[in-house]
């Protein structure tokens, strides 16, 4: 018997940071569960509901949607500390989690000496790639490696004590390579970490036969990713990225269902372009722009509060996010933010350092790095879009940006948010 229900991809299509959280937030009322596929607690969804502001780096954001089951898939690298703590959290603000949330057994812990790591390999690298400094890469590294530990191994104690006493030899001597040195500091946080493992162990589930029984079931579920398309491990600006696959078919593999069961896949984008971290920006503003803009998005940091560099729209990278997720549909946020510019610039082509001009996004991130960008300048609406709720209520050339967006991009628009309440934003139909 084929599944009956639906399943949901949400995806970033630039450089992390583009309101996936709020776009969850607002799919996830229709919806019966939420899943996490990948990455860890680098990631930062700014929720607003209400009056109030939610933060959060390792639980799915459809957690503040009462009753909605939400997962942590096996894709997802799981930091036992922040895990809890944001748990807590949740807890003391009244939210009710009993039965609502659960991690897959397969997924990788990440441990303290992670993120010790981190920062040391961060600090003694000529070519910084300026991580959040939680521990991805590495614990990306053991898995792959083969020497990570699982959520189900916190199952067997003795087991799991002998491999993390040779995973602490080995990161002692990684450490001392680096420069870097252990610390008791570490001690006392494994201690803690390991405390909260039969805690964790209570939670755990098959996400993948969980989700294929819900879609059986007739429901309807959201795979939530983190980052973005440019900071995919494979697809993005490498060596400037994370160490995951943020993109849409890593959703599939990382919960543990088939690719044939997504139905949709939408993409978000920011009206304009960010990033945080190093590697190139092709689009990037001019410095005076870049202030004013990051001043009037709130452009930092959700997870290390850095200014977050700013650009225009670059339709290069969103054809190429268009592509790689094989999207049906976008959602474009922060439309507001543009609200009282004149005059707006899209990239829609790259000059490369030989002279050759290419709509592609191309594979030598150094070449992206020194290139021209060509532009095409289209008008301002310079009026205020926050409390429009439908779309023919847009201004004329705002319809036309959007317009213009998806010609270049190559898949529709079907959510407009413009502001940060749940309540801001347009459906297209
Ligand atoms: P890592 O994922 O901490 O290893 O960082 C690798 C790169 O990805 C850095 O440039 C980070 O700034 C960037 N990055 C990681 N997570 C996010 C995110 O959630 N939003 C934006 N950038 C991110």
């Amino acid at each position: 018997m084929p599944p009956q229900g639906s399943c949901t991809v949400i995806v970033g299509c630039q450089w992390g940071d583009e309101g996936k959280g709020k776009i969850v937030d607002v799919l996830a009322e229709d919806v019966d569960i939420i899943a996490r596929y990948q990455g860890g607690a680098n990631a930062g969804h700014t929720v607003h509901v209400g009056e109030d502001e939610f933060i959060l780096h390792q639980i799915p954001s459809g957690v503040l949607h009462e009753g909605k089951r939400c997962l942590l898939g096996n894709g997802v690298v799981l930091d036992i500390r922040q895990f809890f703590e944001e748990y807590d959290a949740l807890l003391a603000r009244g939210i009710e989690l009993d039965g609502r949330v659960g991690v897959s057994g397969r997924a990788q812990l990440l441990l303290p000496y992670h993120r010790l790591l981190d920062k040391a390999v961060e600090n003694a690298a000529s070519t910084k790639i300026g991580t959040t400094g939680r521990g991805i890469g590495p614990a990306y590294e053991d898995k792959a490696g083969r020497r990570g530990l699982r959520v189900a191994d916190l199952g067997n104690p003795d087991r799991f004590h002998k491999r993390v006493a040779a995973a602490q030899e080995r990161v002692t001597r990684r450490l001392e390579q680096l420069g870097a040195g252990s610390s008791d500091e570490l001690e006392a946080a494994m201690e803690e970490a390991f405390g909260l493992g039969e805690r964790l162990l209570s939670l755990a589930t098959d996400t993948g036969s969980e989700i294929i029984g819900a879609l059986s079931a007739g429901k309807r579920v959201l795979l939530e990713g983190a980052q973005g398309t440019a900071l995919d491990l494979d697809h993005g600006t490498y060596p400037f990225v994370t160490s995951s696959n943020t993109t849409a078919a890593s959703a599939a593999t990382g919960t543990g269902i088939g690719p044939t069961l997504i139905d949709e896949v939408v993409g978000v984008v920011k009206a304009y372009t960010t990033r945080v971290g190093e590697g190139p920006l092709p689009s990037a503003f001019s410095p005076e722009m870049d202030e004013h803009v990051r001043a009037l998005g709130g452009e930092f940091g959700a997870t290390t509060g850095r200014p977050r560099r700013c650009g225009w729209f670059d339709s290069v990278l969103a054809r190429h996010a268009a592509r790689v997720n094989g999207l049906t549909g976008l959602a474009v946020t922060k439309l507001d933010v543009l609200d009282t510019l004149s005059t707006l610039d899209v990239a829609t082509a790259y000059r490369l350092p030989d002279g050759s001009i290419t709509e592609d996004f191309p594979a030598d991130t150094w070449a992206l790095a020194s290139g021209e960008r060509i532009y095409e300048t289209v008008p301002g609406w310079e009026a205020p879009t926050g409390d429009v709720q439908r779309l023919e209520d847009l201004p004329a050339n705002a319809r036309a940006y959007l317009d213009r967006i998806q010609e270049l991009s190559g898949a529709p628009v079907q959510w407009v948010s413009v502001g940060t309440k749940r309540s801001q934003i347009i459906p297209v139909d």
